[in-house]
């Protein structure tokens, strides 16, 4: 692997646009901005170029793809649609909702892992779908950072992470929302589960469909994976993170190797080598700086972070599970 920075950023401009489209329908990859966080695309129906994602990320081949539609007219052709999906697709895409169903044979294993599923997306960034739409293509998208790293909300952490091995990132701008997309196990239309948080809950989906969603995830280990990628250590920055419920000063040393991640501007307390979500404490916005702040802190050289979780709350579920995937880091 060269250490030279091939990867050029491009605008969204109808030009850049359509060259990149056709990028994709070659075989190459693409890093792609989306609301939830940035992507690393791929022709879904192109076994090569989907072997180039799991290359260019470091990442086990055992460790499947999303797939991303633009229309949900493509859906039944990629996977076997049930009443239950078909209702949760309508009421949140395009969104940040991945919904894990049967697969149809034209996916290729190397994009399931060779399991009989697939999970399907459909992005609600603008750009990303102007470029799903002109390249015509199913897009196999996973987040665009080395395996087991934090994942990129910009174009530019695209370019720091996966620069020397990738030629092509679009930008479109920090992503809104900034933790990756929920993930529900539709399979069985009798009986959802949640199998990653993100920003849309499962208390959302139940008020919507009227019905339960059981709660699988877990912090893993990789022995008892409950689902593929659903490792315990992952989204980790290069520091250690240690978490507290609440994040008093005393539970941290003074050490300038050691930063304090707190969830809202705290009061009355030191400001040196003391960083905060958001200054107020809005659980949106926290979302959406988390993984941010967390490579920031990783630039700032800190071998240890005392992260204070989030509130019971909005997103808190979602905030929760990325700290702790980071804090398990061995
Ligand atoms: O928000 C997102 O979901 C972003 C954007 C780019 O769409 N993508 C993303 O992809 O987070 P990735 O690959 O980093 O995470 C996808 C997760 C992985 O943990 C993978 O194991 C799981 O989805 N997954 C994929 N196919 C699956 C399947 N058939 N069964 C169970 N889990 C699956
Ligand atoms: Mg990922």
């Amino acid at each position: 692997m060269t250490t030279k920075v091939t990867a050029r950023i491009y605008q969204g401009t109808p030009r850049n646009l359509a060259m990149l489209a056709k990028k994709l329908q070659v075989g190459e990859l693409i890093g792609v901005p989306s609301e939830t966080v940035y992507g690393l695309a791929a022709d879904a129906l192109n076994p090569t170029a989907c072997r180039k994602i799991f290359k260019a990320k470091g990442r086990p081949t055992t460790d499947p793809l999303i797939v991303h539609l633009h229309h949900i007219k493509q859906l039944a052709a990629i996977a076997q649609v049930n009443p239950t999906a078909l209702a949760l697709a309508k009421a949140f895409w395009p969104g940040a909702l991945t919904l894990i169903l049967r697969k149809q044979s034209c996916v290729p294993d190397i994009v399931t892992s060779g399991l009989d599923s697939v999970a399907v997306r459909i992005p609600q960034h603008p750009l990303f779908r102007k470029l799903l739409k002109i390249a015509a293509i199913p897009l196999a998208a996973p987040s665009a950072n080395p395996f087991g790293y934090v994942s990129p909300t910009t174009a530019e952490h695209v370019r720091d992470n996966l620069g020397n091995r990738i030629r092509y990132i679009l930008d479109g701008g920090a992503s809104k929302i900034g933790l990756e997309s929920t993930i529900i196990d539709a399979r069985d239309a009798n009986k959802l589960r949640l199998l990653r948080p993100g920003a849309i809950t499962p208390e959302q989906i139940e008020s919507t469909l009227g019905m339960a969603v059981k709660s699988v995830h877990s912090r893993a280990t990789s022995g008892s994976q409950v689902a593929p990628g659903m490792l315990s250590q992952h989204y980790s920055p290069r520091a250690k993170v240690v978490l507290h419920s609440v994040l008093s000063l005393d539970a941290t040393s003074q050490s300038p190797d050691e930063a304090r991640l707190y969830f809202a501007q705290p009061t009355g307390k030191p400001t040196i080598h003391t960083y905060w979500l958001d200054s107020s404490g809005n659980p949106q916005r926290a979302a959406h700086n988390l993984f941010a702040q967390l490579r920031m802190l990783d630039e700032k050289g800190y071998s240890i972070l005392h992260a204070e979780k989030a509130p019971d709350g909005p997103y808190a579920a979602a905030i929760n599970d990325r700290l702790e995937r980071a804090a398990a880091k061995t």
